[in-house]
């Protein structure tokens, strides 16, 4: 599982009509797709998803804005996915993020950042394992 992650396209960057410039730079930095949907979550699928973060001051925010419109949901696979994936991504806030990385180009702010990519190992199988079953996997 070290060589895979997950990832979502979010409303902003779907609405932004930049998911096929970011799907294309994955593909361009050897992650291999191993799964991808388009779908919109609802907003209790939101809320079970970033549970983790439910004490957090921005939990109704970010529900809300994941359940606003479509998004991309992948599985995506390279050597020391989960890292290499957040190396491209950049930090969280995209006044914080590398030049060159996705949230750098595609992200408005800190709520509305393009992508997510998961954090951990562990995180990552639970995320795939939300999305995705193994008949949607190749
Ligand atoms: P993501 O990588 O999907 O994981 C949790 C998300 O919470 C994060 O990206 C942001 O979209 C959101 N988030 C994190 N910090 C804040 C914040 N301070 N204000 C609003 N949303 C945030």
């Amino acid at each position: 599982m070290s060589r895979q992650t997950f990832t979502m396209i979010k409303p902003d960057a779907m609405k932004n009509g930049h998911a096929g410039a970011i799907i294309d730079r994955f593909i361009q930095e050897g992650f291999r797709i191993v799964a991808m949907k388009m779908t919109k979550l609802s907003a209790d699928k939101a809320g079970e998803f970033y549970a983790i973060h439910k004490e957090r001051g921005f939990y109704g925010e970010l529900v809300e804005f994941m359940s606003s419109g479509p998004i991309i949901a992948a599985i995506l696979e390279k050597e020391n996915a989960v890292s290499a994936f957040r190396d491209l991504i950049g930090a969280t806030n995209p006044a914080q993020a590398a030049e060159g990385s996705i949230r750098k180009l595609y992200a408005t702010s800190v709520g509305e950042n393009a992508v997510h990519g998961s954090d951990s190992n562990e995180n990552a199988k639970i995320e795939c394992d939300f999305f995705f079953s193994s008949l949607e996997r190749f």
